[in-house]
């Protein structure tokens, strides 16, 4: 052995007894929230390295900022949310502000589904009807978190246990998101989800962007394109009719690039019920590969694209915002904010024409929905 490599061997076995301690630091960067139901609640960020930022804080699984260049190449916040978990409570019920939804994105109406013969009751929280899962849904849980990052790919992941029978859902669900950044600006979420009695599934992500930042006017000048050729009417409760109507010379045609306030004052009765566009977009062509919605907005130059496997979106032009909540970037007025929701039919365990949102004993949910940012 030559002296330098007697000296080297205690520094080098220093080295490794410490290293894993330091694979265990979270390259996330936790920044505590403090504590909530005995857990603790941190904000954790994700950042890429030409700059992009999404920050989630796992009450709620909430996004809670995501930073993108504009035309300029000017970074800048395209997310609605709070600084501190005090501005996400004290928002209970209202908006669902980038939240994880769950276990039933949307509405179920009356509450009440049938499942292998049996009926569930579920809180409902708007009206005689379930809106996101009940009372307390997974946005207003604390999950647990794990760093999964990978080299180039910082990643969190979000795990929560809903027990049987939670908010009247039957089976011990096992629930985990887990938010990823890439190199390419895209933020992809999988959502994954097993249970151990038949149910019924349904998990989305509530953000709400403008892509000029919060607070900063409204999105009715964002040109927008759903490859949708149905969406599903309402009811006068925001409950789907059961119908699947074509798009076509309708103001629910998004199929091609159209600007978003152009037709949302005709004289539509759909549009006369939600006050605005709140009404679920059959996808064409669900998957991965294919554009599901393209928004674009003229003012920063900044484009966002999802890609998605759900059979649906959730198109809504904020309409509930009434420049009562102040949040980050200022005050939400009355659509100054879009949302995008992912995600299987609205009232589909009630629908059997709808795409099945069950989920049997046994097997694995998987889905996956990317949001790609750029310019132009
Ligand atoms: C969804 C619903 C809307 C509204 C928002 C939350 O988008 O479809 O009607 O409840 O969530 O405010």
């Amino acid at each position: 052995m030559t002296r330098n490599l007697r000296r080297a061997l205690p520094l080098t076995t220093l080295l490794i007894s410490l290293s894993p301690f330091c694979w265990s630091q979270s390259s996330l960067h936790p920044e505590s929230w403090g504590k909530l139901d005995g857990k603790d609640v941190s904000l954790y960020t994700l950042k890429n390295s030409s700059g992009m930022e999404v920050k989630i804080t796992n009450y709620g699984g909430t996004i809670t900022y995501i930073s993108v260049p504009d035309r300029q190449k000017k970074f800048g916040n395209v997310a609605l949310g709070f600084d501190s978990l005090a501005g996400y409570r004290d928002k209970v019920n209202t908006g669902y502000f980038g939240a994880t939804i769950g276990r039933y994105a949307n509405r179920i109406g009356h509450g009440t589904f049938t499942l292998d013969g049996h009926a569930y009751h579920i809180p409902t929280n708007e009206g005689v009807n379930t809106l996101h899962g009940g009372t307390k849904g997974f946005d207003k849980v604390v999950w647990d978190a794990k760093d999964v990052s990978k080299a180039h790919a910082p990643a969190l992941e979000l795990h929560y246990l809903s027990p049987d029978g939670e908010q009247g859902f039957p089976g011990n669900l096992n629930a985990t998101v887990r938010f990823m950044l890439t190199e390419k600006n895209e933020l992809r979420i999988d959502y994954r989800a097993t249970t151990d009695k038949d149910t019924v599934l349904n998990l989305t992500n509530h953000s709400y962007f403008n892509l000029s930042g919060p607070a900063s006017g409204t999105i009715l000048d964002d040109q927008l394109m759903i490859a949708a050729d149905k969406y599903t009417p309402v009811d006068k409760g925001l409950i789907p009719t059961g119908a699947l109507d074509a798009v076509a010379g309708t103001p629910f045609d998004f199929q091609k690039l159209t600007a978003i306030g152009s037709r949302i004052k005709d004289n539509n009765s759909q549009l006369k019920i939600a006050n605005g566009y709140d009404q679920n977009f059959v996808l064409t062509h669900p998957g991965l590969s294919t554009v599901a919605v393209k928004v674009v907005d003229p003012k920063s130059g900044r484009v966002m694209e999802l890609f998605t496997d759900q059979p649906g979106v959730q198109f809504y032009t904020g309409n509930f915002l009434n420049g009562t909540v102040h949040g980050v970037g200022g005050t939400y007025n009355f659509r100054s904010a879009l949302a995008l929701e992912t995600q299987h039919f609205p009232d589909s365990p009630n629908h059997s024409n709808f795409p099945s949102a069950e989920l049997k004993a046994g097997q694995e949910f998987h889905s996956t929905t990317i949001y790609h940012f750029s310019t132009e």
